[in-house]
């Protein structure tokens, strides 16, 4: 990882513990509109897993780990790796799954472990005060890493650049899907779906092997 990229997650780091002070461990906490809007998230990302058997996972971006207590409800067998580069959200997602012992999280931005699944829900959304192409460079080598640790695939979501103009706000990071679909495609597997019909303004890519 550069330096560069250093400083900027260390912004977002700033960001994301500020929020959960000012909303504690609540959909807003980690700037979500509510919980409703969260879980339609994890469930677009969750077509990504075939749930059959046991399998591991690794949430980039995990928060006080809301993805788990989803997944926990569903009774999925799975093994569960969260990080995050807030140590303020790590903190409070240990503090609630003590008792879990197939969870642990981790202050980062890399799993220290290959896992067969990878998902980021809502790290790609809030640029602050980066350029388009700062940040797109920055979500690039993001997915090259989620792609590089993952066996059976990844799955993230992004603010769509199909938004109503009007809406759009300058320190959020509206991607173009069409372009990301290419870029998938090309770089990480033949097997990639487009979800962009759940209602929000964003969209979901799931890539699978
Ligand atoms: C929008 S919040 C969503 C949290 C969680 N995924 C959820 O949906 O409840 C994004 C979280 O990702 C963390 N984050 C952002 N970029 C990250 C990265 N590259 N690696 C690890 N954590 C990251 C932030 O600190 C924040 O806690």
């Amino acid at each position: 990882m550069t330096d560069g990229t250093n400083e900027l997650l260390n912004e977002v780091a700033v960001y994301y513990s500020n929020r959960l002070a000012q909303h504690g461990q609540t959909a807003a906490g980690v700037d979500w509109r509510d919980a409703d809007s969260q879980i339609l998230r994890f469930d677009q990302l969750l077509t990504l897993i075939a749930a059959n058997g046991p399998y591991t996972l690794c949430d980039v971006g995990c928060g006080y780990g809301a993805l788990l207590d989803h997944i926990s409800k569903l009774k999925h067998s799975v093994r569960y790796v969260g990080l995050d580069v807030s140590s303020a959200m790590v903190d409070a997602a240990r503090q609630r799954f003590v008792h879990n012992p197939n969870a642990r999280f981790e202050i980062s931005s890399r799993p220290d472990t290959i896992v067969d699944y990878s998902v980021a829900s809502g790290i790609f959304n809030v640029k602050l005060g980066r350029s388009e192409q700062e940040w797109e460079e920055y979500l690039l080598e993001t997915l090259d890493m989620m792609n590089e640790v993952s066996t059976r695939g990844f799955a993230f979501n992004c603010l769509t650049s199909y938004s109503d103009t009007h809406k759009m706000r300058p320190d959020l990071f509206y991607a173009d899907p069409l372009h990301l679909f290419q870029i998938c495609k090309s770089r990480y597997s033949r097997h990639v779906a487009l979800l962009h019909d759940y209602g929000l303004y964003e969209f979901t890519m799931i890539v699978r092997r």
